[in-house]
């Protein structure tokens, strides 16, 4: 096991909004049921939006995590922001979850690697405070997916729900840290959510230049499931490896994996490519479903707080989704 400078996880912080959709609830709006998406994905409720936008949920989160760390949010030196669903262009998630925390000064950034976003603001918050002139990082990842899902498609709206969970970092030398993150632009078409089209009044052309693109299907998130299956049931194993392998330690010595919360059937083959058995797997998606990158630090944050996930623990985040991204973080908690 390498030794190196690392952080530590100094607080952690969730927020899911209060109204919680069943299977059954959703078997009144699309045809569906609830053995049907209980086998093919473990879900079996969500949270979902009474209208509080995404940069609220991520504030409440970090409110509850900065508490957790035992500092002042004066004290944050960076806000990483993931999300892929922000309530607006500009200003940034972490812009708003800054004035909501009442502070400011420090730099506030919102990083979109849709499902890998955590992993990613790890690895990017590890980054900065081996820089040495920031003592906090306050990472929060925030989504609503029920914004952008189209509710009478049923392959999709059934998976995913919303979301908050923040950490707060701090560099710590000596320790168990290793990161792998990458990146397979070809898979974009994969999983697509549109923005604003270019409709501006000087041009001159209606075609469109997005290639091999889905059909714009207003702002609804469209995907392809198969192939996404696909993929992360191969991303998944990957990365939980090449980040082993950078900390040279094996699957088998973590005491805990917290995967993307996508779908159960892809966290039970990446278990057995691992050779690892499944009580390696820290899990909540029965009870949130898919909250894209909100759903490792949501895992995580459950794991902790049941006592599944002690201090000096080896755990490995792990995340896979649009982009296509993928990425794992192994770190001592
Ligand atoms: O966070 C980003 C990463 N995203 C993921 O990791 C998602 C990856 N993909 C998946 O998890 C799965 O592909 C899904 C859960 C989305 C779909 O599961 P599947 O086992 O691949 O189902 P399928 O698409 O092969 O569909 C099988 C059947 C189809 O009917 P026919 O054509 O066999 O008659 C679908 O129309 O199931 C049908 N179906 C449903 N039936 C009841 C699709 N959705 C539903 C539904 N309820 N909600």
């Amino acid at each position: 096991m390498l030794k190196t400078n690392g952080v530590k996880i100094k607080g952690v912080g969730r927020y899911a909004p209060e109204i919680v959709a069943t299977n059954d609830d959703y078997a009144k709006i699309v045809e569906t049921n609830d053995e049907w998406i209980t086998q093919r994905t473990g879900i079996k409720t969500r949270h979902i939006s009474n209208g509080e936008p995404t940069y609220y949920l991520g504030a409440m989160a970090a409110k509850e995590a900065i508490a957790n760390a035992g500092i002042s949010a004066e004290e944050i030196g960076l806000i990483l922001a993931s999300t892929c669903t922000p309530d607006y262009y500009t200003p940034s998630t972490a812009c708003l979850v800054q004035r909501e925390l009442g502070v400011s000064g420090c730099p506030a950034i919102d990083i979109n690697c849709a499902c890998s976003g955590f992993v990613y603001a790890v690895d990017m918050a590890k980054r900065y405070l081996a820089e040495g002139d920031i003592k906090y990082v306050l990472v929060v990842a925030a989504e609503e997916l029920s914004k952008f899902v189209d509710y009478t498609d049923r392959s999709t709206c059934i998976l995913f729900g919303d979301a908050a969970a923040a950490v707060v970092l701090e560099k710590e030398e000596d320790t168990l840290f290793a990161s792998y993150t990458a990146a397979d632009g070809m898979g974009a078409p994969y999983l697509v959510a549109r923005a604003l089209l270019t409709t501006n009044p000087f041009r001159q052309t209606e075609s469109e230049f997005d290639m091999n693109m889905p059909e714009p299907n207003k702002h609804f998130l469209l995907q392809d499931g198969k192939e996404v299956y696909k993929f992360a049931t191969k991303a998944l194993p990957k990365a939980v490896e090449e980040a082993c392998k950078k900390a040279d330690i094996s699957p088998e010595e973590l005491d805990a994996i917290i995967p993307h919360q996508a779908n159960i059937r892809i966290i039970e083959t990446a278990a057995k490519h691992l050779k690892v058995p499944m009580d390696k797997m820290v899990l909540n998606i029965s009870d949130y479903g898919n909250t894209s990158s909100a759903s490792i630090p949501g895992a995580f944050y459950d794991g902790v707080n049941s006592g599944r996930i002690k201090r000096g623990d080896k755990v490995c985040f792990v995340g896979f989704g649009g982009g296509l991204t993928y990425g794992a973080v192994v770190i001592e908690y």
